[in-house]
Formats: structure tokens, sequence, C-alpha cells
């Protein structure tokens, strides 16, 4: 419990450098997390220093195309300017760690029913994963915040990176330069039905 409530989304990052063997224990923690048949559908691809900085470049790339080109996500331009403050995020943190869903395909090719079920129990599996991976930081001292923003350049980063599945988005780690309160919860009753 303790873990989860102090993890925070951390948006600010010193530049000490990240133990890598606190990452592997990190990641270590991702793969105990339950998936669907246990197809364990997740991939984490770890980004410092250079690579780091080319593969932000191509996001960055990726959303300028979006905001003043070709528009693959055009009910989504009011995220915009989000992505453009995670992708400064991101270029501060030491670590950004990309998660692929090994078994998943582009959201730009469409999917049947059953495609839909596999997708969604593999995302949650990602998720409960990328969770563990979380709190596993948090423990460890980190901070981290989780990123969807990457969709804005989906194909940029898929290309650059070399990724043959899903790419669900993104951690980033590093020691955090803030302490920020917690945000806003639903309440209990507001999010409890009992039916007894
Ligand atoms: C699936 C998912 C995607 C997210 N994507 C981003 C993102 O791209 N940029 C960002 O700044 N925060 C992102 N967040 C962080 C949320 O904004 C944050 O978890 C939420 O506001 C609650 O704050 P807390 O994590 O500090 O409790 C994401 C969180 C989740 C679960």
């Amino acid at each position: 419990m303790k873990e989860i409530i102090d993890r925070r989304s951390i948006r600010k990052y010193k530049s000490d450098a990240v133990d890598k063997k606190d990452i592997e224990i990190i990641i270590k923690a991702g793969i105990l997390a339950p998936s669907a048949k246990n197809r364990q559908p997740w991939k984490y691809i770890v980004y410092t220093d250079e690579p780091k900085n080319h593969l932000l470049d191509e996001m960055e790339k990726g959303l300028i195309r979006e905001r003043d080109g070709k528009q693959l996500l055009p009910k989504s331009q009011n995220g915009l300017p989000d992505a453009f403050h995670t992708l400064k995020i991101m270029r501060e943190a030491p670590v950004l760690i990309i998660v692929e869903n090994t078994n998943g395909q582009s959201p730009y090719k469409s999917i049947d029913a059953d495609g839909r079920i596999t997708e969604i129990c593999d995302i949650l599996s990602i998720g409960a994963s990328i969770q563990n991976i979380l709190l596993a930081a948090t423990e460890l001292g980190y901070g981290t915040l989780w990123i969807a923003n990457t969709c804005f350049a989906y194909d940029e980063l898929v290309d650059f990176i070399g990724i043959s599945g899903q790419l669900v988005g993104a951690i980033s780690l590093g020691y955090s330069d803030e302490h920020p309160n917690p945000r806003p919860r639903k309440s209990v009753e507001e999010i409890i039905e009992y039916r007894v």
C-alpha cells in the first residue's frame, strides 16, 4: 500500500543516471504481472542518452506533422499541446522505456470483434505490468510517468524503433525533481455500487 499511496506522475527530473541494475529490478517487477492466458504480451525497450534524443527527435517530427501537416488523429487535436509538453518531460528524464504489445497491430488497421477482445485482454495485461513497474520504481526511490502521448507520432516512432507489434506508450524514469500533491480522486462512494 505504501508505494500505491506514494506514487505520483513525475514531470520534472534530475539529470542523474539510473543504475542499470535498478532498471532490471524494475522491469522484472513488470514480468510478474498477471496476463491473459499468460501470454505476457509485453516488451520493454530502454532508451538513454543519444539514442533517446534521436527517438524523441522522431517523436517531435510526428507531433509537428500532426499539428501542421497530415492529421492522423483529427478528433484528438486538442490533446496536442499536452503531447508537446510530455515530449519536453521525456527529453528531461534520463531513461525512457518504450512499451510494446508484441501481440498487437497498428491502431490504423481495422479489427474484428475477436481481435478487439484479444487486444483488450493484452492491453489490460500490459497495464498491470506497467503498474508493477511504476510501483517497483517508487519503492527504489525513482519517479516515473506513464505516457500515452506517443500516439500522436505513432508511425514515426514505430518506424524508427522497428516495432513489429503495437506501440502502447512509454514510461519515463529518473530521480524526481518535484514533490507533487496527490491528484484528485473520485470518492469510493461514487465508484462502488453494491447489489447485496
Ligand atoms: C494510460 C495513461 C496514459 C498517460 N499518458 C500521459 C501522458 O502522455 N502525459 C502525461 O503527462 N501524463 C500521462 N499520464 C499520467 C496521468 O495524467 C496521471 O496518472 C493522472 O493525472 C493521475 O495523476 P497521478 O499519476 O500523479 O496519480 C497517463 C496515465 C495513464 C494511466
